[in-house]
């Protein structure tokens, strides 16, 4: 345990436990006093209530714009000249600030631009762009005009953004020719083309960023340059939005093969991201922010885009990687070169550099001392990870967990209040506002030290998800059902004696590959439809680099021939084509039988754990036991 403060522990410990039980206590007076964090039109009457889904509801009736809060606010309080996004791009060379005052003309026109086009309050945009400015610029330009928008991550394959864009129904999805991943030019627009064209739903106009890295083809009467589409209306103002109005849906991976549309509001979440950035991040307006992420995820909206420009702090949006953007010193070079006071990044990045970096002695090249406070999450940080980021740096490494449906941390040291010790593998304790429990199968709650499933108490704090996008059965059944009036989180984990929560990994069918979230469900679906494929399994099992990636285990249909090696690459290319490269699918096995129990349950915690090497119990409920044996085999060989 290394200290972390010098506020005595027990004092510090006391001081967490009293914020957040009055924040349990008494959600409506704790919730009030953090909304006169943000400027509202018009400062909400009500703080909690049930929706016509009987939902609850933060702030409703409360009045406001969230690109206001995030941009034209700080211009009008005179801090227009201070820098709002610093666009890093060791991929293609380019580094570029844009002031507050810059930032805000260039969202106006753009939604300026989408006004021309026709998208108005509540109509839905799909982004499906890299890490360019123009993406942060789309997302801001349609809050200011309340529409709703959609980022879809860059690495999804055609398949996957024609799910969404027959979901989201946007009137227009606004994209680019080309990303760029390492040295490789990655064209985005056969990739928007064929999903167009495989969505039922017929999207009205495509708009295209031109790269130089790569010219796309447009498509006539249909697709629009970006330049051209900037320059088509004149810069709008704020349209004024209720609280609960949708600010964006983000798809993430449930345990199906469909992604569910996590639905995010404008005034919770504005709360939430002002609260967090101070109380979680401790950051300063005039700070500058780092979150390394993609804004095709969670963090990248809350963390690139939204929080540090509502906090008033200077965003860092980074295009390049970890390592050979040219060198695993890159991280450094960005902290020393903007002075980065709060970085925050997925442990597997780390465990990139590590690799390439084992000492840490391109560090030695930089000055990093402006950094405050690292902090991880997107998985598990794995205490040899976090004893070799302890070591090379001088600040404190803080893990702290969250979940896309969440839209900021659950669990988390708080920088602001002060650092209570680190315990590697731990969280510390939930953030105030969010009251958690461990529960066993039957819904008992467990005691300190025994692992269960990882729920929290309703209400949900302001932020996290009040339904799922067009299916609020779904948020129900996803979320709720089991547990009445407790959020299931999908994360199983435990509660040290102290309050500290370890979360351990997921306990359903969703599997996170280099801080990814994914479905094994998603890849089932992709795996089954091969004609060689009988019946098949797909589980997550761990990765010394990547956390986890994903294992397929297939019975083929009989008298097919067809070799595993070739079954393999089939099956790796289907899943590249299908669901995209980053599910990093590579492994497969054979296998007479699935496991499965007497009821026709495959046992996927079962297969995983042997695959971990943990320990393992067989059920007595298996239908045939020898195949246990004959897996275990399998994968020993493997
Ligand atoms: N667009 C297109 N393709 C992408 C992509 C994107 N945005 N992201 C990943 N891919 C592709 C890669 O090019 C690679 O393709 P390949 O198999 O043809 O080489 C494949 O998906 C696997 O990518 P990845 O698992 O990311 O491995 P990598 O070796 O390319 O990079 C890391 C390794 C550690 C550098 C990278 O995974 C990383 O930076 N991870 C951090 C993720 C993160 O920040 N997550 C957010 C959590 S908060
Ligand atoms: P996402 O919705 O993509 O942000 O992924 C959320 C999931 O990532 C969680 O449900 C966890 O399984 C995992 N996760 C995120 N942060 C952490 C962390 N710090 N420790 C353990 N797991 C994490």
């Amino acid at each position: 345990m290394s200290e972390g403060t010098q506020v005595p522990t027990s004092e510090l410990l006391e001081q967490y436990q009293a914020v957040s039980a009055r924040a349990a206590a008494e959600p409506e007076a704790f919730w009030r006093e953090q909304a006169e964090r943000i400027d509202w039109f018009e400062f909400p009457q009500t703080i909690l209530s049930k929706d016509a889904n009987g939902a609850d509801r933060w702030y409703a009736g409360g009045k406001l714009n969230t690109a206001w809060l995030a941009l034209d606010r700080h211009v009008e309080a005179g801090r227009g000249d201070e820098v709002a996004l610093i666009y890093d791009s060791p991929a293609t060379d380019t580094y570029t600030k844009y002031s507050y005052a810059e930032l805000t003309e260039w969202v106006a026109k753009a939604a300026g631009a989408l006004t021309a086009l026709g998208v108005g309050k509540g109509d839905r945009v799909i982004i499906y762009m890299p890490m360019v400015p123009e993406t942060a610029v789309a997302m801001l330009a349609c809050a200011r005009i309340g529409a709703v928008h959609s980022v879809v991550f860059g690495g999804f394959a055609a398949p996957e953004l024609a799910v969404r864009i027959d979901d989201a129904t946007p009137k227009v999805v606004l994209s680019a020719s080309c990303g760029i991943e390492f040295d490789k030019v990655i064209e985005y627009k056969p990739l928007l083309d064929r999903a167009v064209e495989l969505a039922k739903h017929k999207v009205e106009h495509c708009v295209v960023l031109q790269r130089m890295q790569s010219e796309a083809s447009l498509v006539a009467g249909r697709d629009i340059d970006w330049l051209d589409f900037e320059a088509m209306g004149e810069p709008v103002g704020c349209t004024t939005m209720d609280a609960t109005d949708p600010l964006y849906i983000l798809y993430t991976s449930g345990t199906t093969g469909k992604p569910k549309g996590v639905l995010r509001d404008n005034g919770g979440h504005a709360v939430a991201l002002a609260y967090s950035m101070d109380v979680v991040y401790g950051v300063d307006q005039g700070e500058t922010f780092w979150a390394a992420s993609d804004v095709g995820w969670v963090v990248g909206h809350s963390f690139i885009v939204y929080g540090p420009l509502i906090a008033g702090c200077a965003s860092v949006l980074f295009e390049g990687k970890p390592v050979r953007t040219p060198d695993a010193g890159t991280f450094w070079r960005v902290i020393e070169s903007y002075q980065v006071r709060a970085f925050f990044v997925a442990p597997t990045a780390f465990r990139a550099v590590k690799k390439e970096d084992p000492e840490g002695a391109l560090l030695k090249n930089y000055d990093i001392s402006c950094l405050r406070t690292l902090f991880v999450a997107g998985e598990r940080l794995d205490p040899p990870t976090y004893y070799w980021l302890d070591d090379v740096l001088h600040c404190p490494v803080i893990d702290h967990w969250w979940q896309t449906e969440t839209g900021w941390p659950i669990c988390s040291n708080l920088a602001r209040m002060g650092l209570l010790p680190i315990k590697p593998g731990s969280l510390a304790l939930p953030i105030p506002g969010y009251d958690l429990r461990i529960f066993d199968e039957d819904g008992n709650e467990l005691s300190a030290g025994e692992e269960g499933n990882v729920v929290l108490k309703a209400p949900l704090p302001p932020g996290a998800l009040p339904t799922v996008w067009e299916d609020h059965a779904r948020y129900v059944s996803a979320y709720w059902e089991r547990y009445p009036g407790y959020y299931l989180t999908g994360d199983g984990g435990y509660v040290d004696e102290e309050g500290y929560v370890y979360v351990m990994g997921r306990v359903d069918d969703v599997i996170n590959v280099a801080g990814h979230r994914l479905s094994t469900g998603q890849m089932e679906e992709v795996v089954a439809a091969n004609a060689a494929v009988a019946e098949c399994a797909v589980v997550g099992i761990k990765d010394a680099d990547k956390g986890q990636v994903p294992l397929g285990l297939v019975v083929l249909k009989d008298g097919v021939n067809i070799t595993v090696d070739e079954l393999k690459a089939e099956l790796v290319a289907a899943i590249r084509a299908q669901v995209g490269a980053f599910a990093n699918f590579r492994e497969l096995l054979r296998v007479e039988r699935l496991p499965k129990t007497r009821s026709g349950k495959i046992l996927r915690q079962t297969i995983r754990k042997m695959a971990d090497g943990d320990s393992y119990e067989v059920p007595s409920t298996i239908d045939d036991p020898a195949i246990i044996d004959e897996i275990r085999e399998g994968l020993a060989t493997r």
